[in-house]
């Protein structure tokens, strides 16, 4: 395996494992930043297919975060007009950027079928997952 295949098979299993563990974490992935044509471009992920494979920067929640380069929690997505639906089935959302040598490369983006489930304590754990996930870069 290459590098960089060893890195998002890494990825997967950590998608996988966040998904399997916390009950209301229904879809995880990462997105991951093109500087060139400020585009966000689907990594690793676990949970339903989606088409939204290419997300331009500042569009939706994971657009907005490439350009914010903040935290989004999104406790109600039916109250984004700035949102990008992948499923009817869900109800919140969360996004953490991900930073190496302090770029935003991208982030980690997760989906609940929950309404309103994500906590201070996601954030801060989000925050220091994407922290270990830098090391891989
Ligand atoms: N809802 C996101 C799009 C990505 S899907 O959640 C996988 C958004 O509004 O940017």
């Amino acid at each position: 395996l290459s590098a960089e295949n060893e890195r998002d098979v890494t990825l997967k299993n950590l998608c996988q494992f966040l998904s399997e563990n916390v009950d209301y974490y229904n879809w995880v992935g990462f997105y991951f930043a093109n500087h060139e044509n400020n585009t966000l471009h689907l990594g690793p992920y676990v949970g339903a297919a989606t088409d939204h494979t290419v997300i331009p920067f500042g569009k939706g929640i994971c657009g907005q975060v490439a350009v914010s380069n903040s935290n989004f929690v999104v406790p109600d997505v039916s109250a984004q007009d700035n949102y990008i639906a992948c499923s009817f089935t869900v109800k919140s959302e969360i996004v953490v950027p991900l930073f190496v040598n302090g770029i935003n490369i991208g982030q980690i983006d997760i989906d609940s079928h929950v309404l309103d489930p994500f906590t201070e304590a996601d954030e801060r754990f989000l925050e220091f997952v994407n922290q270990e996930v830098a090391k891989l870069f």
